[in-house]
């Protein structure tokens, strides 16, 4: 298992001794969460806002080291700096907003960053900014002397994402990555990591939106308040659809509604359904089939 969580609990504000002494209790960002990552699949995590997404995917590559507990990559502790220098080029994260990121003159030289601290060779290091731009379906010859900041915001992040994939992760981790974008770019940016899945790159991605993850996910992790609410397939975690909305959060429309047809006394399966499914499984028991 390339990626365990064992135990781990994160604060960001210790208590101090005195704290202590006077019997305040600790807040948790993050609370006894244990789980593995499996090589190759696409988990989604989910959780409403502060529940902690972003302070879990800040721990997949050694940016931050819990407080208790341990993160192991491939059986090593990513708190010891050695081993997180190793995995970072091997476990990718890109944040929130990545196009934020960006700093270089031209595309080039953004993505050409990562590869270089590898210290790989020039030709080696243009071989792979190419690749990282092929990936992400920009043209290099179009693209490479541009600055990124005169590209559209669809197209900034791209480049930030061919930066990450220049390094030849074999986990994408994505915080939100669609957020902020059109719906056509939604689409389109959604259709790439997939595309990179099925490339066999194991991916992580935060995402509030049901649909998304229904559609792409094989497994969600549900987070509340720090903890986990909710760990499965996503037939296993919508089927709680109470559960979910009581901690606000959604499940899929399909879902949604085969949940409220299914109370209404119609005889349809526990599982997940797509809009197709839903119709499908509907026009059935209309026809008496
Ligand atoms: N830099 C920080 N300093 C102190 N507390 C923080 C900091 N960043 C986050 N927190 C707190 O930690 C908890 C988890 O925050 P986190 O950013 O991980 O949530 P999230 O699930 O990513 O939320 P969102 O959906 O809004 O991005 C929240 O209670 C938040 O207020
Ligand atoms: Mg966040």
């Amino acid at each position: 298992m390339a990626l365990v969580f064992d135990h781990v609990s994160y604060t960001y504000a210790p208590l101090t001794k005195r704290q202590i002494k006077e019997g305040q209790e600790q807040l948790w960002a993050l609370e006894d969460i244990s789980f593995e990552i499996e090589d190759g699949e696409f988990l989604a995590i989910a959780g409403h806002t502060g529940s902690g997404k972003s302070t879990l995917v800040l721990h997949l590559n050694g940016v931050m080291n819990p407080t208790k507990g341990k993160v192991l990559w491939n059986g090593q502790d990513l708190a010891d700096k050695k081993v997180a220098d190793q995995a970072r080029g091997d476990i990718g994260v890109v944040f929130q907003y990545p196009e934020h990121q960006l700093f270089a003159a031209t595309v080039y030289e953004d993505i050409a960053f990562g590869p270089r601290n590898l210290g790989l060779s020039a030709d080696e290091v243009e071989e792979r900014v190419k690749e990282g731009l092929e990936l992400v379906e920009l043209d290099y010859d179009v693209f490479k002397d541009r600055s990124p900041f005169e590209l559209s915001g669809g197209q900034q992040r791209r480049v930030a994402f061919a930066g990450v994939l220049a390094m030849r992760p074999t986990t994408l981790v994505l915080d939100e990555p669609v957020a902020g974008l059109d719906p056509a770019s939604r689409n389109d940016f959604l259709d790439l990591i997939n595309k990179l899945h099925e490339r066999g790159i194991t991916i992580v991605m935060v995402s509030h939106n049901m649909n998304d993850i229904a559609r792409l996910a094989d497994r969600v992790l549900v987070l509340n308040g720090g903890k986990i609410a909710g760990f499965g397939t996503p037939e296993e975690v919508f089927s709680h659809a109470a559960k979910l909305r009581e901690i606000g959060l959604g499940v899929p429309d399909a879902q949604l509604m085969a949940n409220e047809l299914r109370e209404m006394g119609l005889p349809l399966e526990e599982r997940l359904y797509s809009p197709e499914r839903l119709a499908n499984a509907v026009a059935a028991l209309l026809e008496g089939r």
